[in-house]
């Protein structure tokens, strides 16, 4: 089973990055969003980091033309029927998802892979949207993903071994490491990650510390690369309650709950980087 042309539904935040690397590392790589606009701004953003990368000398101009001269973006999902492999990277939602896989299902070659992003969801009911379950599996990324190494590869009771060799394969073969992990909601990061998260805006909440002393206790007692609230900002609020939504409603247990801090800051449109204000101002650089 080789994997030759991928296909990325969804140019956001996940699904450009997917998109990038999978093209950086010559892929001929098609990446669908649902309007103009959208896939402006994420093929815009591709660019904007590939830019970065020349101008900070890590990557060279050549190579940036070819990921470019490998990426093609579209508004329909029929360009993706001659992909190996499709990677759905679009909104945490169940109902959007099982649209878009009853439309791969009928757009696609019977043969291909499909793989979704989703960071909470169920991969076997994402499955059961589909005829493949055999070839249908998850392939979690995290953010940015340019630059973080890893994919968690996620196996359902019916992923088949050739499905699960070739899309590591195909991952190693992009430059990530995998690990490999069954199918249960959070899978290993998000299942660790995400309580850890809540419980930093809870100390916020509660008034045990400041923002920034919240932050500076985890980055320089513990040598993470960024505090939890700064990192929640970086993976989005809205994001963020939406996995703990999920995640509480899986295991019921009080430490996904999300807090009702969060809740409120994303009914009030503090969604963190994407929208400019969360924790922290992002109109600034850097952030205040
Ligand atoms: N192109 C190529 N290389 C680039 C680049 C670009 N545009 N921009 C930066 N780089 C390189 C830099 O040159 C640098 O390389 P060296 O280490 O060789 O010097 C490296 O990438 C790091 O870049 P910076 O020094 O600019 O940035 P940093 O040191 O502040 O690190 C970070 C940035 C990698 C994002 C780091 O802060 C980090 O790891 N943060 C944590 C992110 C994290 O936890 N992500 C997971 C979120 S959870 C998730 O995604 C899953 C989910 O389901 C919620």
């Amino acid at each position: 089973m080789a994997i030759r042309n991928v296909g990325v539904v969804g140019c956001g935040l996940m699904g450009s990055g997917i998109a990038q690397v999978s093209a950086q590392a010559g892929f001929p790589t098609v990446v669908r969003e649902v309007s103009r606009e959208l896939l402006d701004k994420g093929i815009g953003s591709i660019r904007k980091f590939l830019q970065g990368g020349v101008d900070k000398g890590k990557v060279a101009q050549a190579d940036m033309d070819q990921t470019l001269a490998n990426l093609r973006g579209t508004t329909e999902l029929k360009d993706l029927a001659d992909c190996d492999l499709v990677i759905e990277a679009a909104s945490e939602n169940l109902g959007i998802k099982q649209e878009l896989f009853g439309a791969l299902e009928k757009t696609c070659k019977p043969d291909a892979l499909f793989a979704s992003n989703t960071s909470s969801l169920s991969i076997t009911e994402l499955a059961t949207f589909t005829k493949r379950p055999d070839r249908f599996l998850g392939l979690h990324f995290f953010n940015p993903v340019p630059l973080m190494k890893l994919v968690e590869v996620v196996r359902t009771l019916s992923t088949s071994d050739e499905t699960y060799r070739a899309a590591s394969e195909w991952c190693r073969a992009i430059g990530k490491t995998v690990v490999t992990t069954g199918d249960s909601t959070g899978f290993v990061v998000n299942r660790l990650l995400v309580p850890y998260m809540l419980d930093a805006i809870r100390v916020y909440e509660q008034g045990l510390a400041s923002r920034d002393d919240i932050d500076n206790a985890m980055k320089l007692g513990c040598g993470y690369p960024m505090g939890p609230l700064f990192l929640t900002d970086y993976v989005g609020l809205d994001t963020t309650f939406a996995i703990a939504e999920i995640m509480f409603g899986e295991f019921k247990e009080p430490r996904f709950a999300p807090p009702s801090l969060l809740k409120r800051m994303v009914l009030a449109g503090r969604h963190g980087r994407k929208s400019g204000r969360g924790f922290y101002d992002w109109s600034t650089n850097p952030p205040s």
